[in-house]
């Protein structure tokens, strides 16, 4: 055949692209059914699976933050790990002790926040 190796360079051009939009529509299909992103993400690089924390089910319930603690100590321990932590102790504050939940500032669908933010400007977590 005539042409050869610009014929190669325009199957290749396909395969690439191809290859590229699969890559993109996984990627999307991910982030709209679970959002991972941020600690969603580090979770899973470090081996913990969608049934680390739902347990092997067909439809995922929310997490427990029981179920948290199961990885991460209890929370007297995880408390003092960030007891030096400035302006203030994140796990251990005068409205919630060491109870507060997880779930209010560390996410894994979405963003994480600093929940305290809204009352207290100058408690600046960064949370992850
Ligand atoms: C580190 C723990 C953790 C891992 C790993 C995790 N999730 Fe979640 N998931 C949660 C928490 C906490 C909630 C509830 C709060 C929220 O929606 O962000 C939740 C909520 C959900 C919900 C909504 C449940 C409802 O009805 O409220 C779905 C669906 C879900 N997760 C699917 C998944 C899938 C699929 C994976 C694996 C790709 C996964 N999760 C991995 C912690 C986790
Ligand atoms: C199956 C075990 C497991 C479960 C369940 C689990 N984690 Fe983790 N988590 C890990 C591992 C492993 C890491 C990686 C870093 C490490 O070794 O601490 C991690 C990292 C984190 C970090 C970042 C720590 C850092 O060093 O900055 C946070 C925050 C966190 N997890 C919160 C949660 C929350 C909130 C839940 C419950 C919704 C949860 N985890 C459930 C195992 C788990
Ligand atoms: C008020 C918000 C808030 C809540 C609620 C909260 N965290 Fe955190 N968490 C933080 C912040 C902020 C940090 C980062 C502290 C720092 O700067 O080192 C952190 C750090 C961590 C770390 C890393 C600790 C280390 O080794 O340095 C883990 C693990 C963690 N959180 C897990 C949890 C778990 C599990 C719960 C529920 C029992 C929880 N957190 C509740 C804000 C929160
Ligand atoms: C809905 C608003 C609100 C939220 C959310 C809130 N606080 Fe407060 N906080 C207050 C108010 C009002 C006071 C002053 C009254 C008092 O001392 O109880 C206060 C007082 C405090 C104090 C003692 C006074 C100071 O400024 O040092 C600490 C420490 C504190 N909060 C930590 C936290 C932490 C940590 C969080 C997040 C886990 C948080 N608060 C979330 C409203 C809030």
């Amino acid at each position: 055949m005539k042409n050869r190796p610009l014929q190669r360079l325009f199957s290749a051009s396909i395969a690439l692209f191809l290859g590229v939009a699969l890559a993109s529509a996984v990627q999307a299909a991910n982030t709209a059914g679970t959002n991972d992103e941020g600690l969603g993400r580090l979770h899973a690089t470090r081996g913990v699976q969608c049934a680390g924390c739902h347990g092997n089910v067909k439809k995922p319930q929310a997490v427990p933050m029981e179920q948290c603690l199961t990885c991460h100590g209890d929370t007297k321990a995880l408390a003092a790990k960030t007891a030096s932590v400035k302006p203030t102790n994140p796990h251990e504050s005068r409205h919630y002790g060491t109870e507060a939940d997880c779930n209010l500032c560390h996410h894994q669908h979405r963003k994480s926040e600093n929940f305290c933010l809204d009352c207290h400007p100058r408690f600046d977590f960064k949370v992850k």
